[in-house]
């Protein structure tokens, strides 16, 4: 059997040029990265998403540096081929450059991550080519940034009047000049996408910015339909996995009160 060859960012970035859409996915545990993983997507974000989708919270900004590593470790264990994003939560986007640059390091030696992506526009650029300058990858995020939910007052698409495309263009050129290897653009009006995507070299990555970006990522349980009725207008449900998981658990449920399950064939028995 030949070996299996790692995506490496290198690859990633020659998709722009030979116009082949990227695809990312989220993952957070070492299940759903192997599954992922043999679909074949390009990348795996561990994304701070982990917040919501796995720990419950109303948004993304109690998670820590920790819970990141946690999660890519075991994304990790279970990816073979894909690239390994691993997301700088809150606590790491928010500090002194020297904390982001060490917690960066942090995600890549402990948590077997293979590039960072850290959310923030012209005002990062100094701490991306930091970090950049130091080895590390690093993956922008600009547009309707979940980390600034408050400042934003909700999760509202960005861009919507003149000024605000003025900086969110401005953001992913900096972004891009800094030396970041690409650029998630997220809830921004598909036309400012497409003109951010003919402006940088490095390939955009849209969720909720249209159709033109060089790639798209989704969050893994939204894109399997795991919640029946948060259904944003930019995702699309590939399956209904929430529906399935019910129906699957309440068949067991039901199984065991009735007496069905477990039948001698999931039993073991002395031998006589
Ligand atoms: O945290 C995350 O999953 C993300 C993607 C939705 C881009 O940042």
């Amino acid at each position: 059997m030949k070996p299996i060859k790692k995506i490496t960012v290198p690859k990633l970035t020659s998709y722009k040029k030979k116009h082949r859409k990227l695809v990312i996915a989220t993952a957070y545990d070492a299940t759903f990265a192997t599954l992922i993983d043999q679909s074949g997507v390009d990348a795996i974000l561990v994304g701070d998403s982990l917040g919501m989708v796995i720990q419950g919270h109303e948004n993304t900004i109690p998670v820590t540096v920790d819970d990141i590593v946690y999660h890519c470790r075991a994304v990790a264990r279970g990816t073979q081929r894909a690239h390994i994003v691993g997301d700088m939560p809150f606590t790491a986007n928010k500090m002194s450059s020297d904390k982001t640059l060490e917690d960066a390091a942090r995600i890549i030696q402990k948590g077997h991550a293979e590039s960072v992506k850290l959310e923030g526009g012209a005002e990062m650029a100094k701490t991306i080519s930091r970090i950049v300058t130091s080895g590390i990858p690093v993956m922008g995020h600009v547009g309707m940034t979940p980390q600034s939910v408050h400042a934003f007052g909700g999760f509202k698409t960005q861009g919507k009047s003149a000024e605000a495309q003025k900086k969110i263009f401005d953001d992913a050129v900096a972004v891009a000049e800094a030396g970041a290897y690409a650029v998630v653009l997220e809830g921004i009006p598909s036309e400012l996408a497409e003109e951010i995507t003919h402006t940088v070299s490095i390939p955009t990555i849209g969720i909720g910015a249209g159709m033109h970006c060089d790639g798209q990522v989704l969050v893994c349980y939204d894109l399997l339909g795991m919640y029946e009725t948060f259904r944003p207008k930019f995702v699309k449900q590939y399956a209904q996995l929430g529906m399935l998981t019910k129906k699957a658990v309440s068949n067991f449920a039901d199984e065991v009160r009735n007496g069905q399950f477990p039948g001698e064939e999931h039993s073991t028995f002395l031998e006589k």
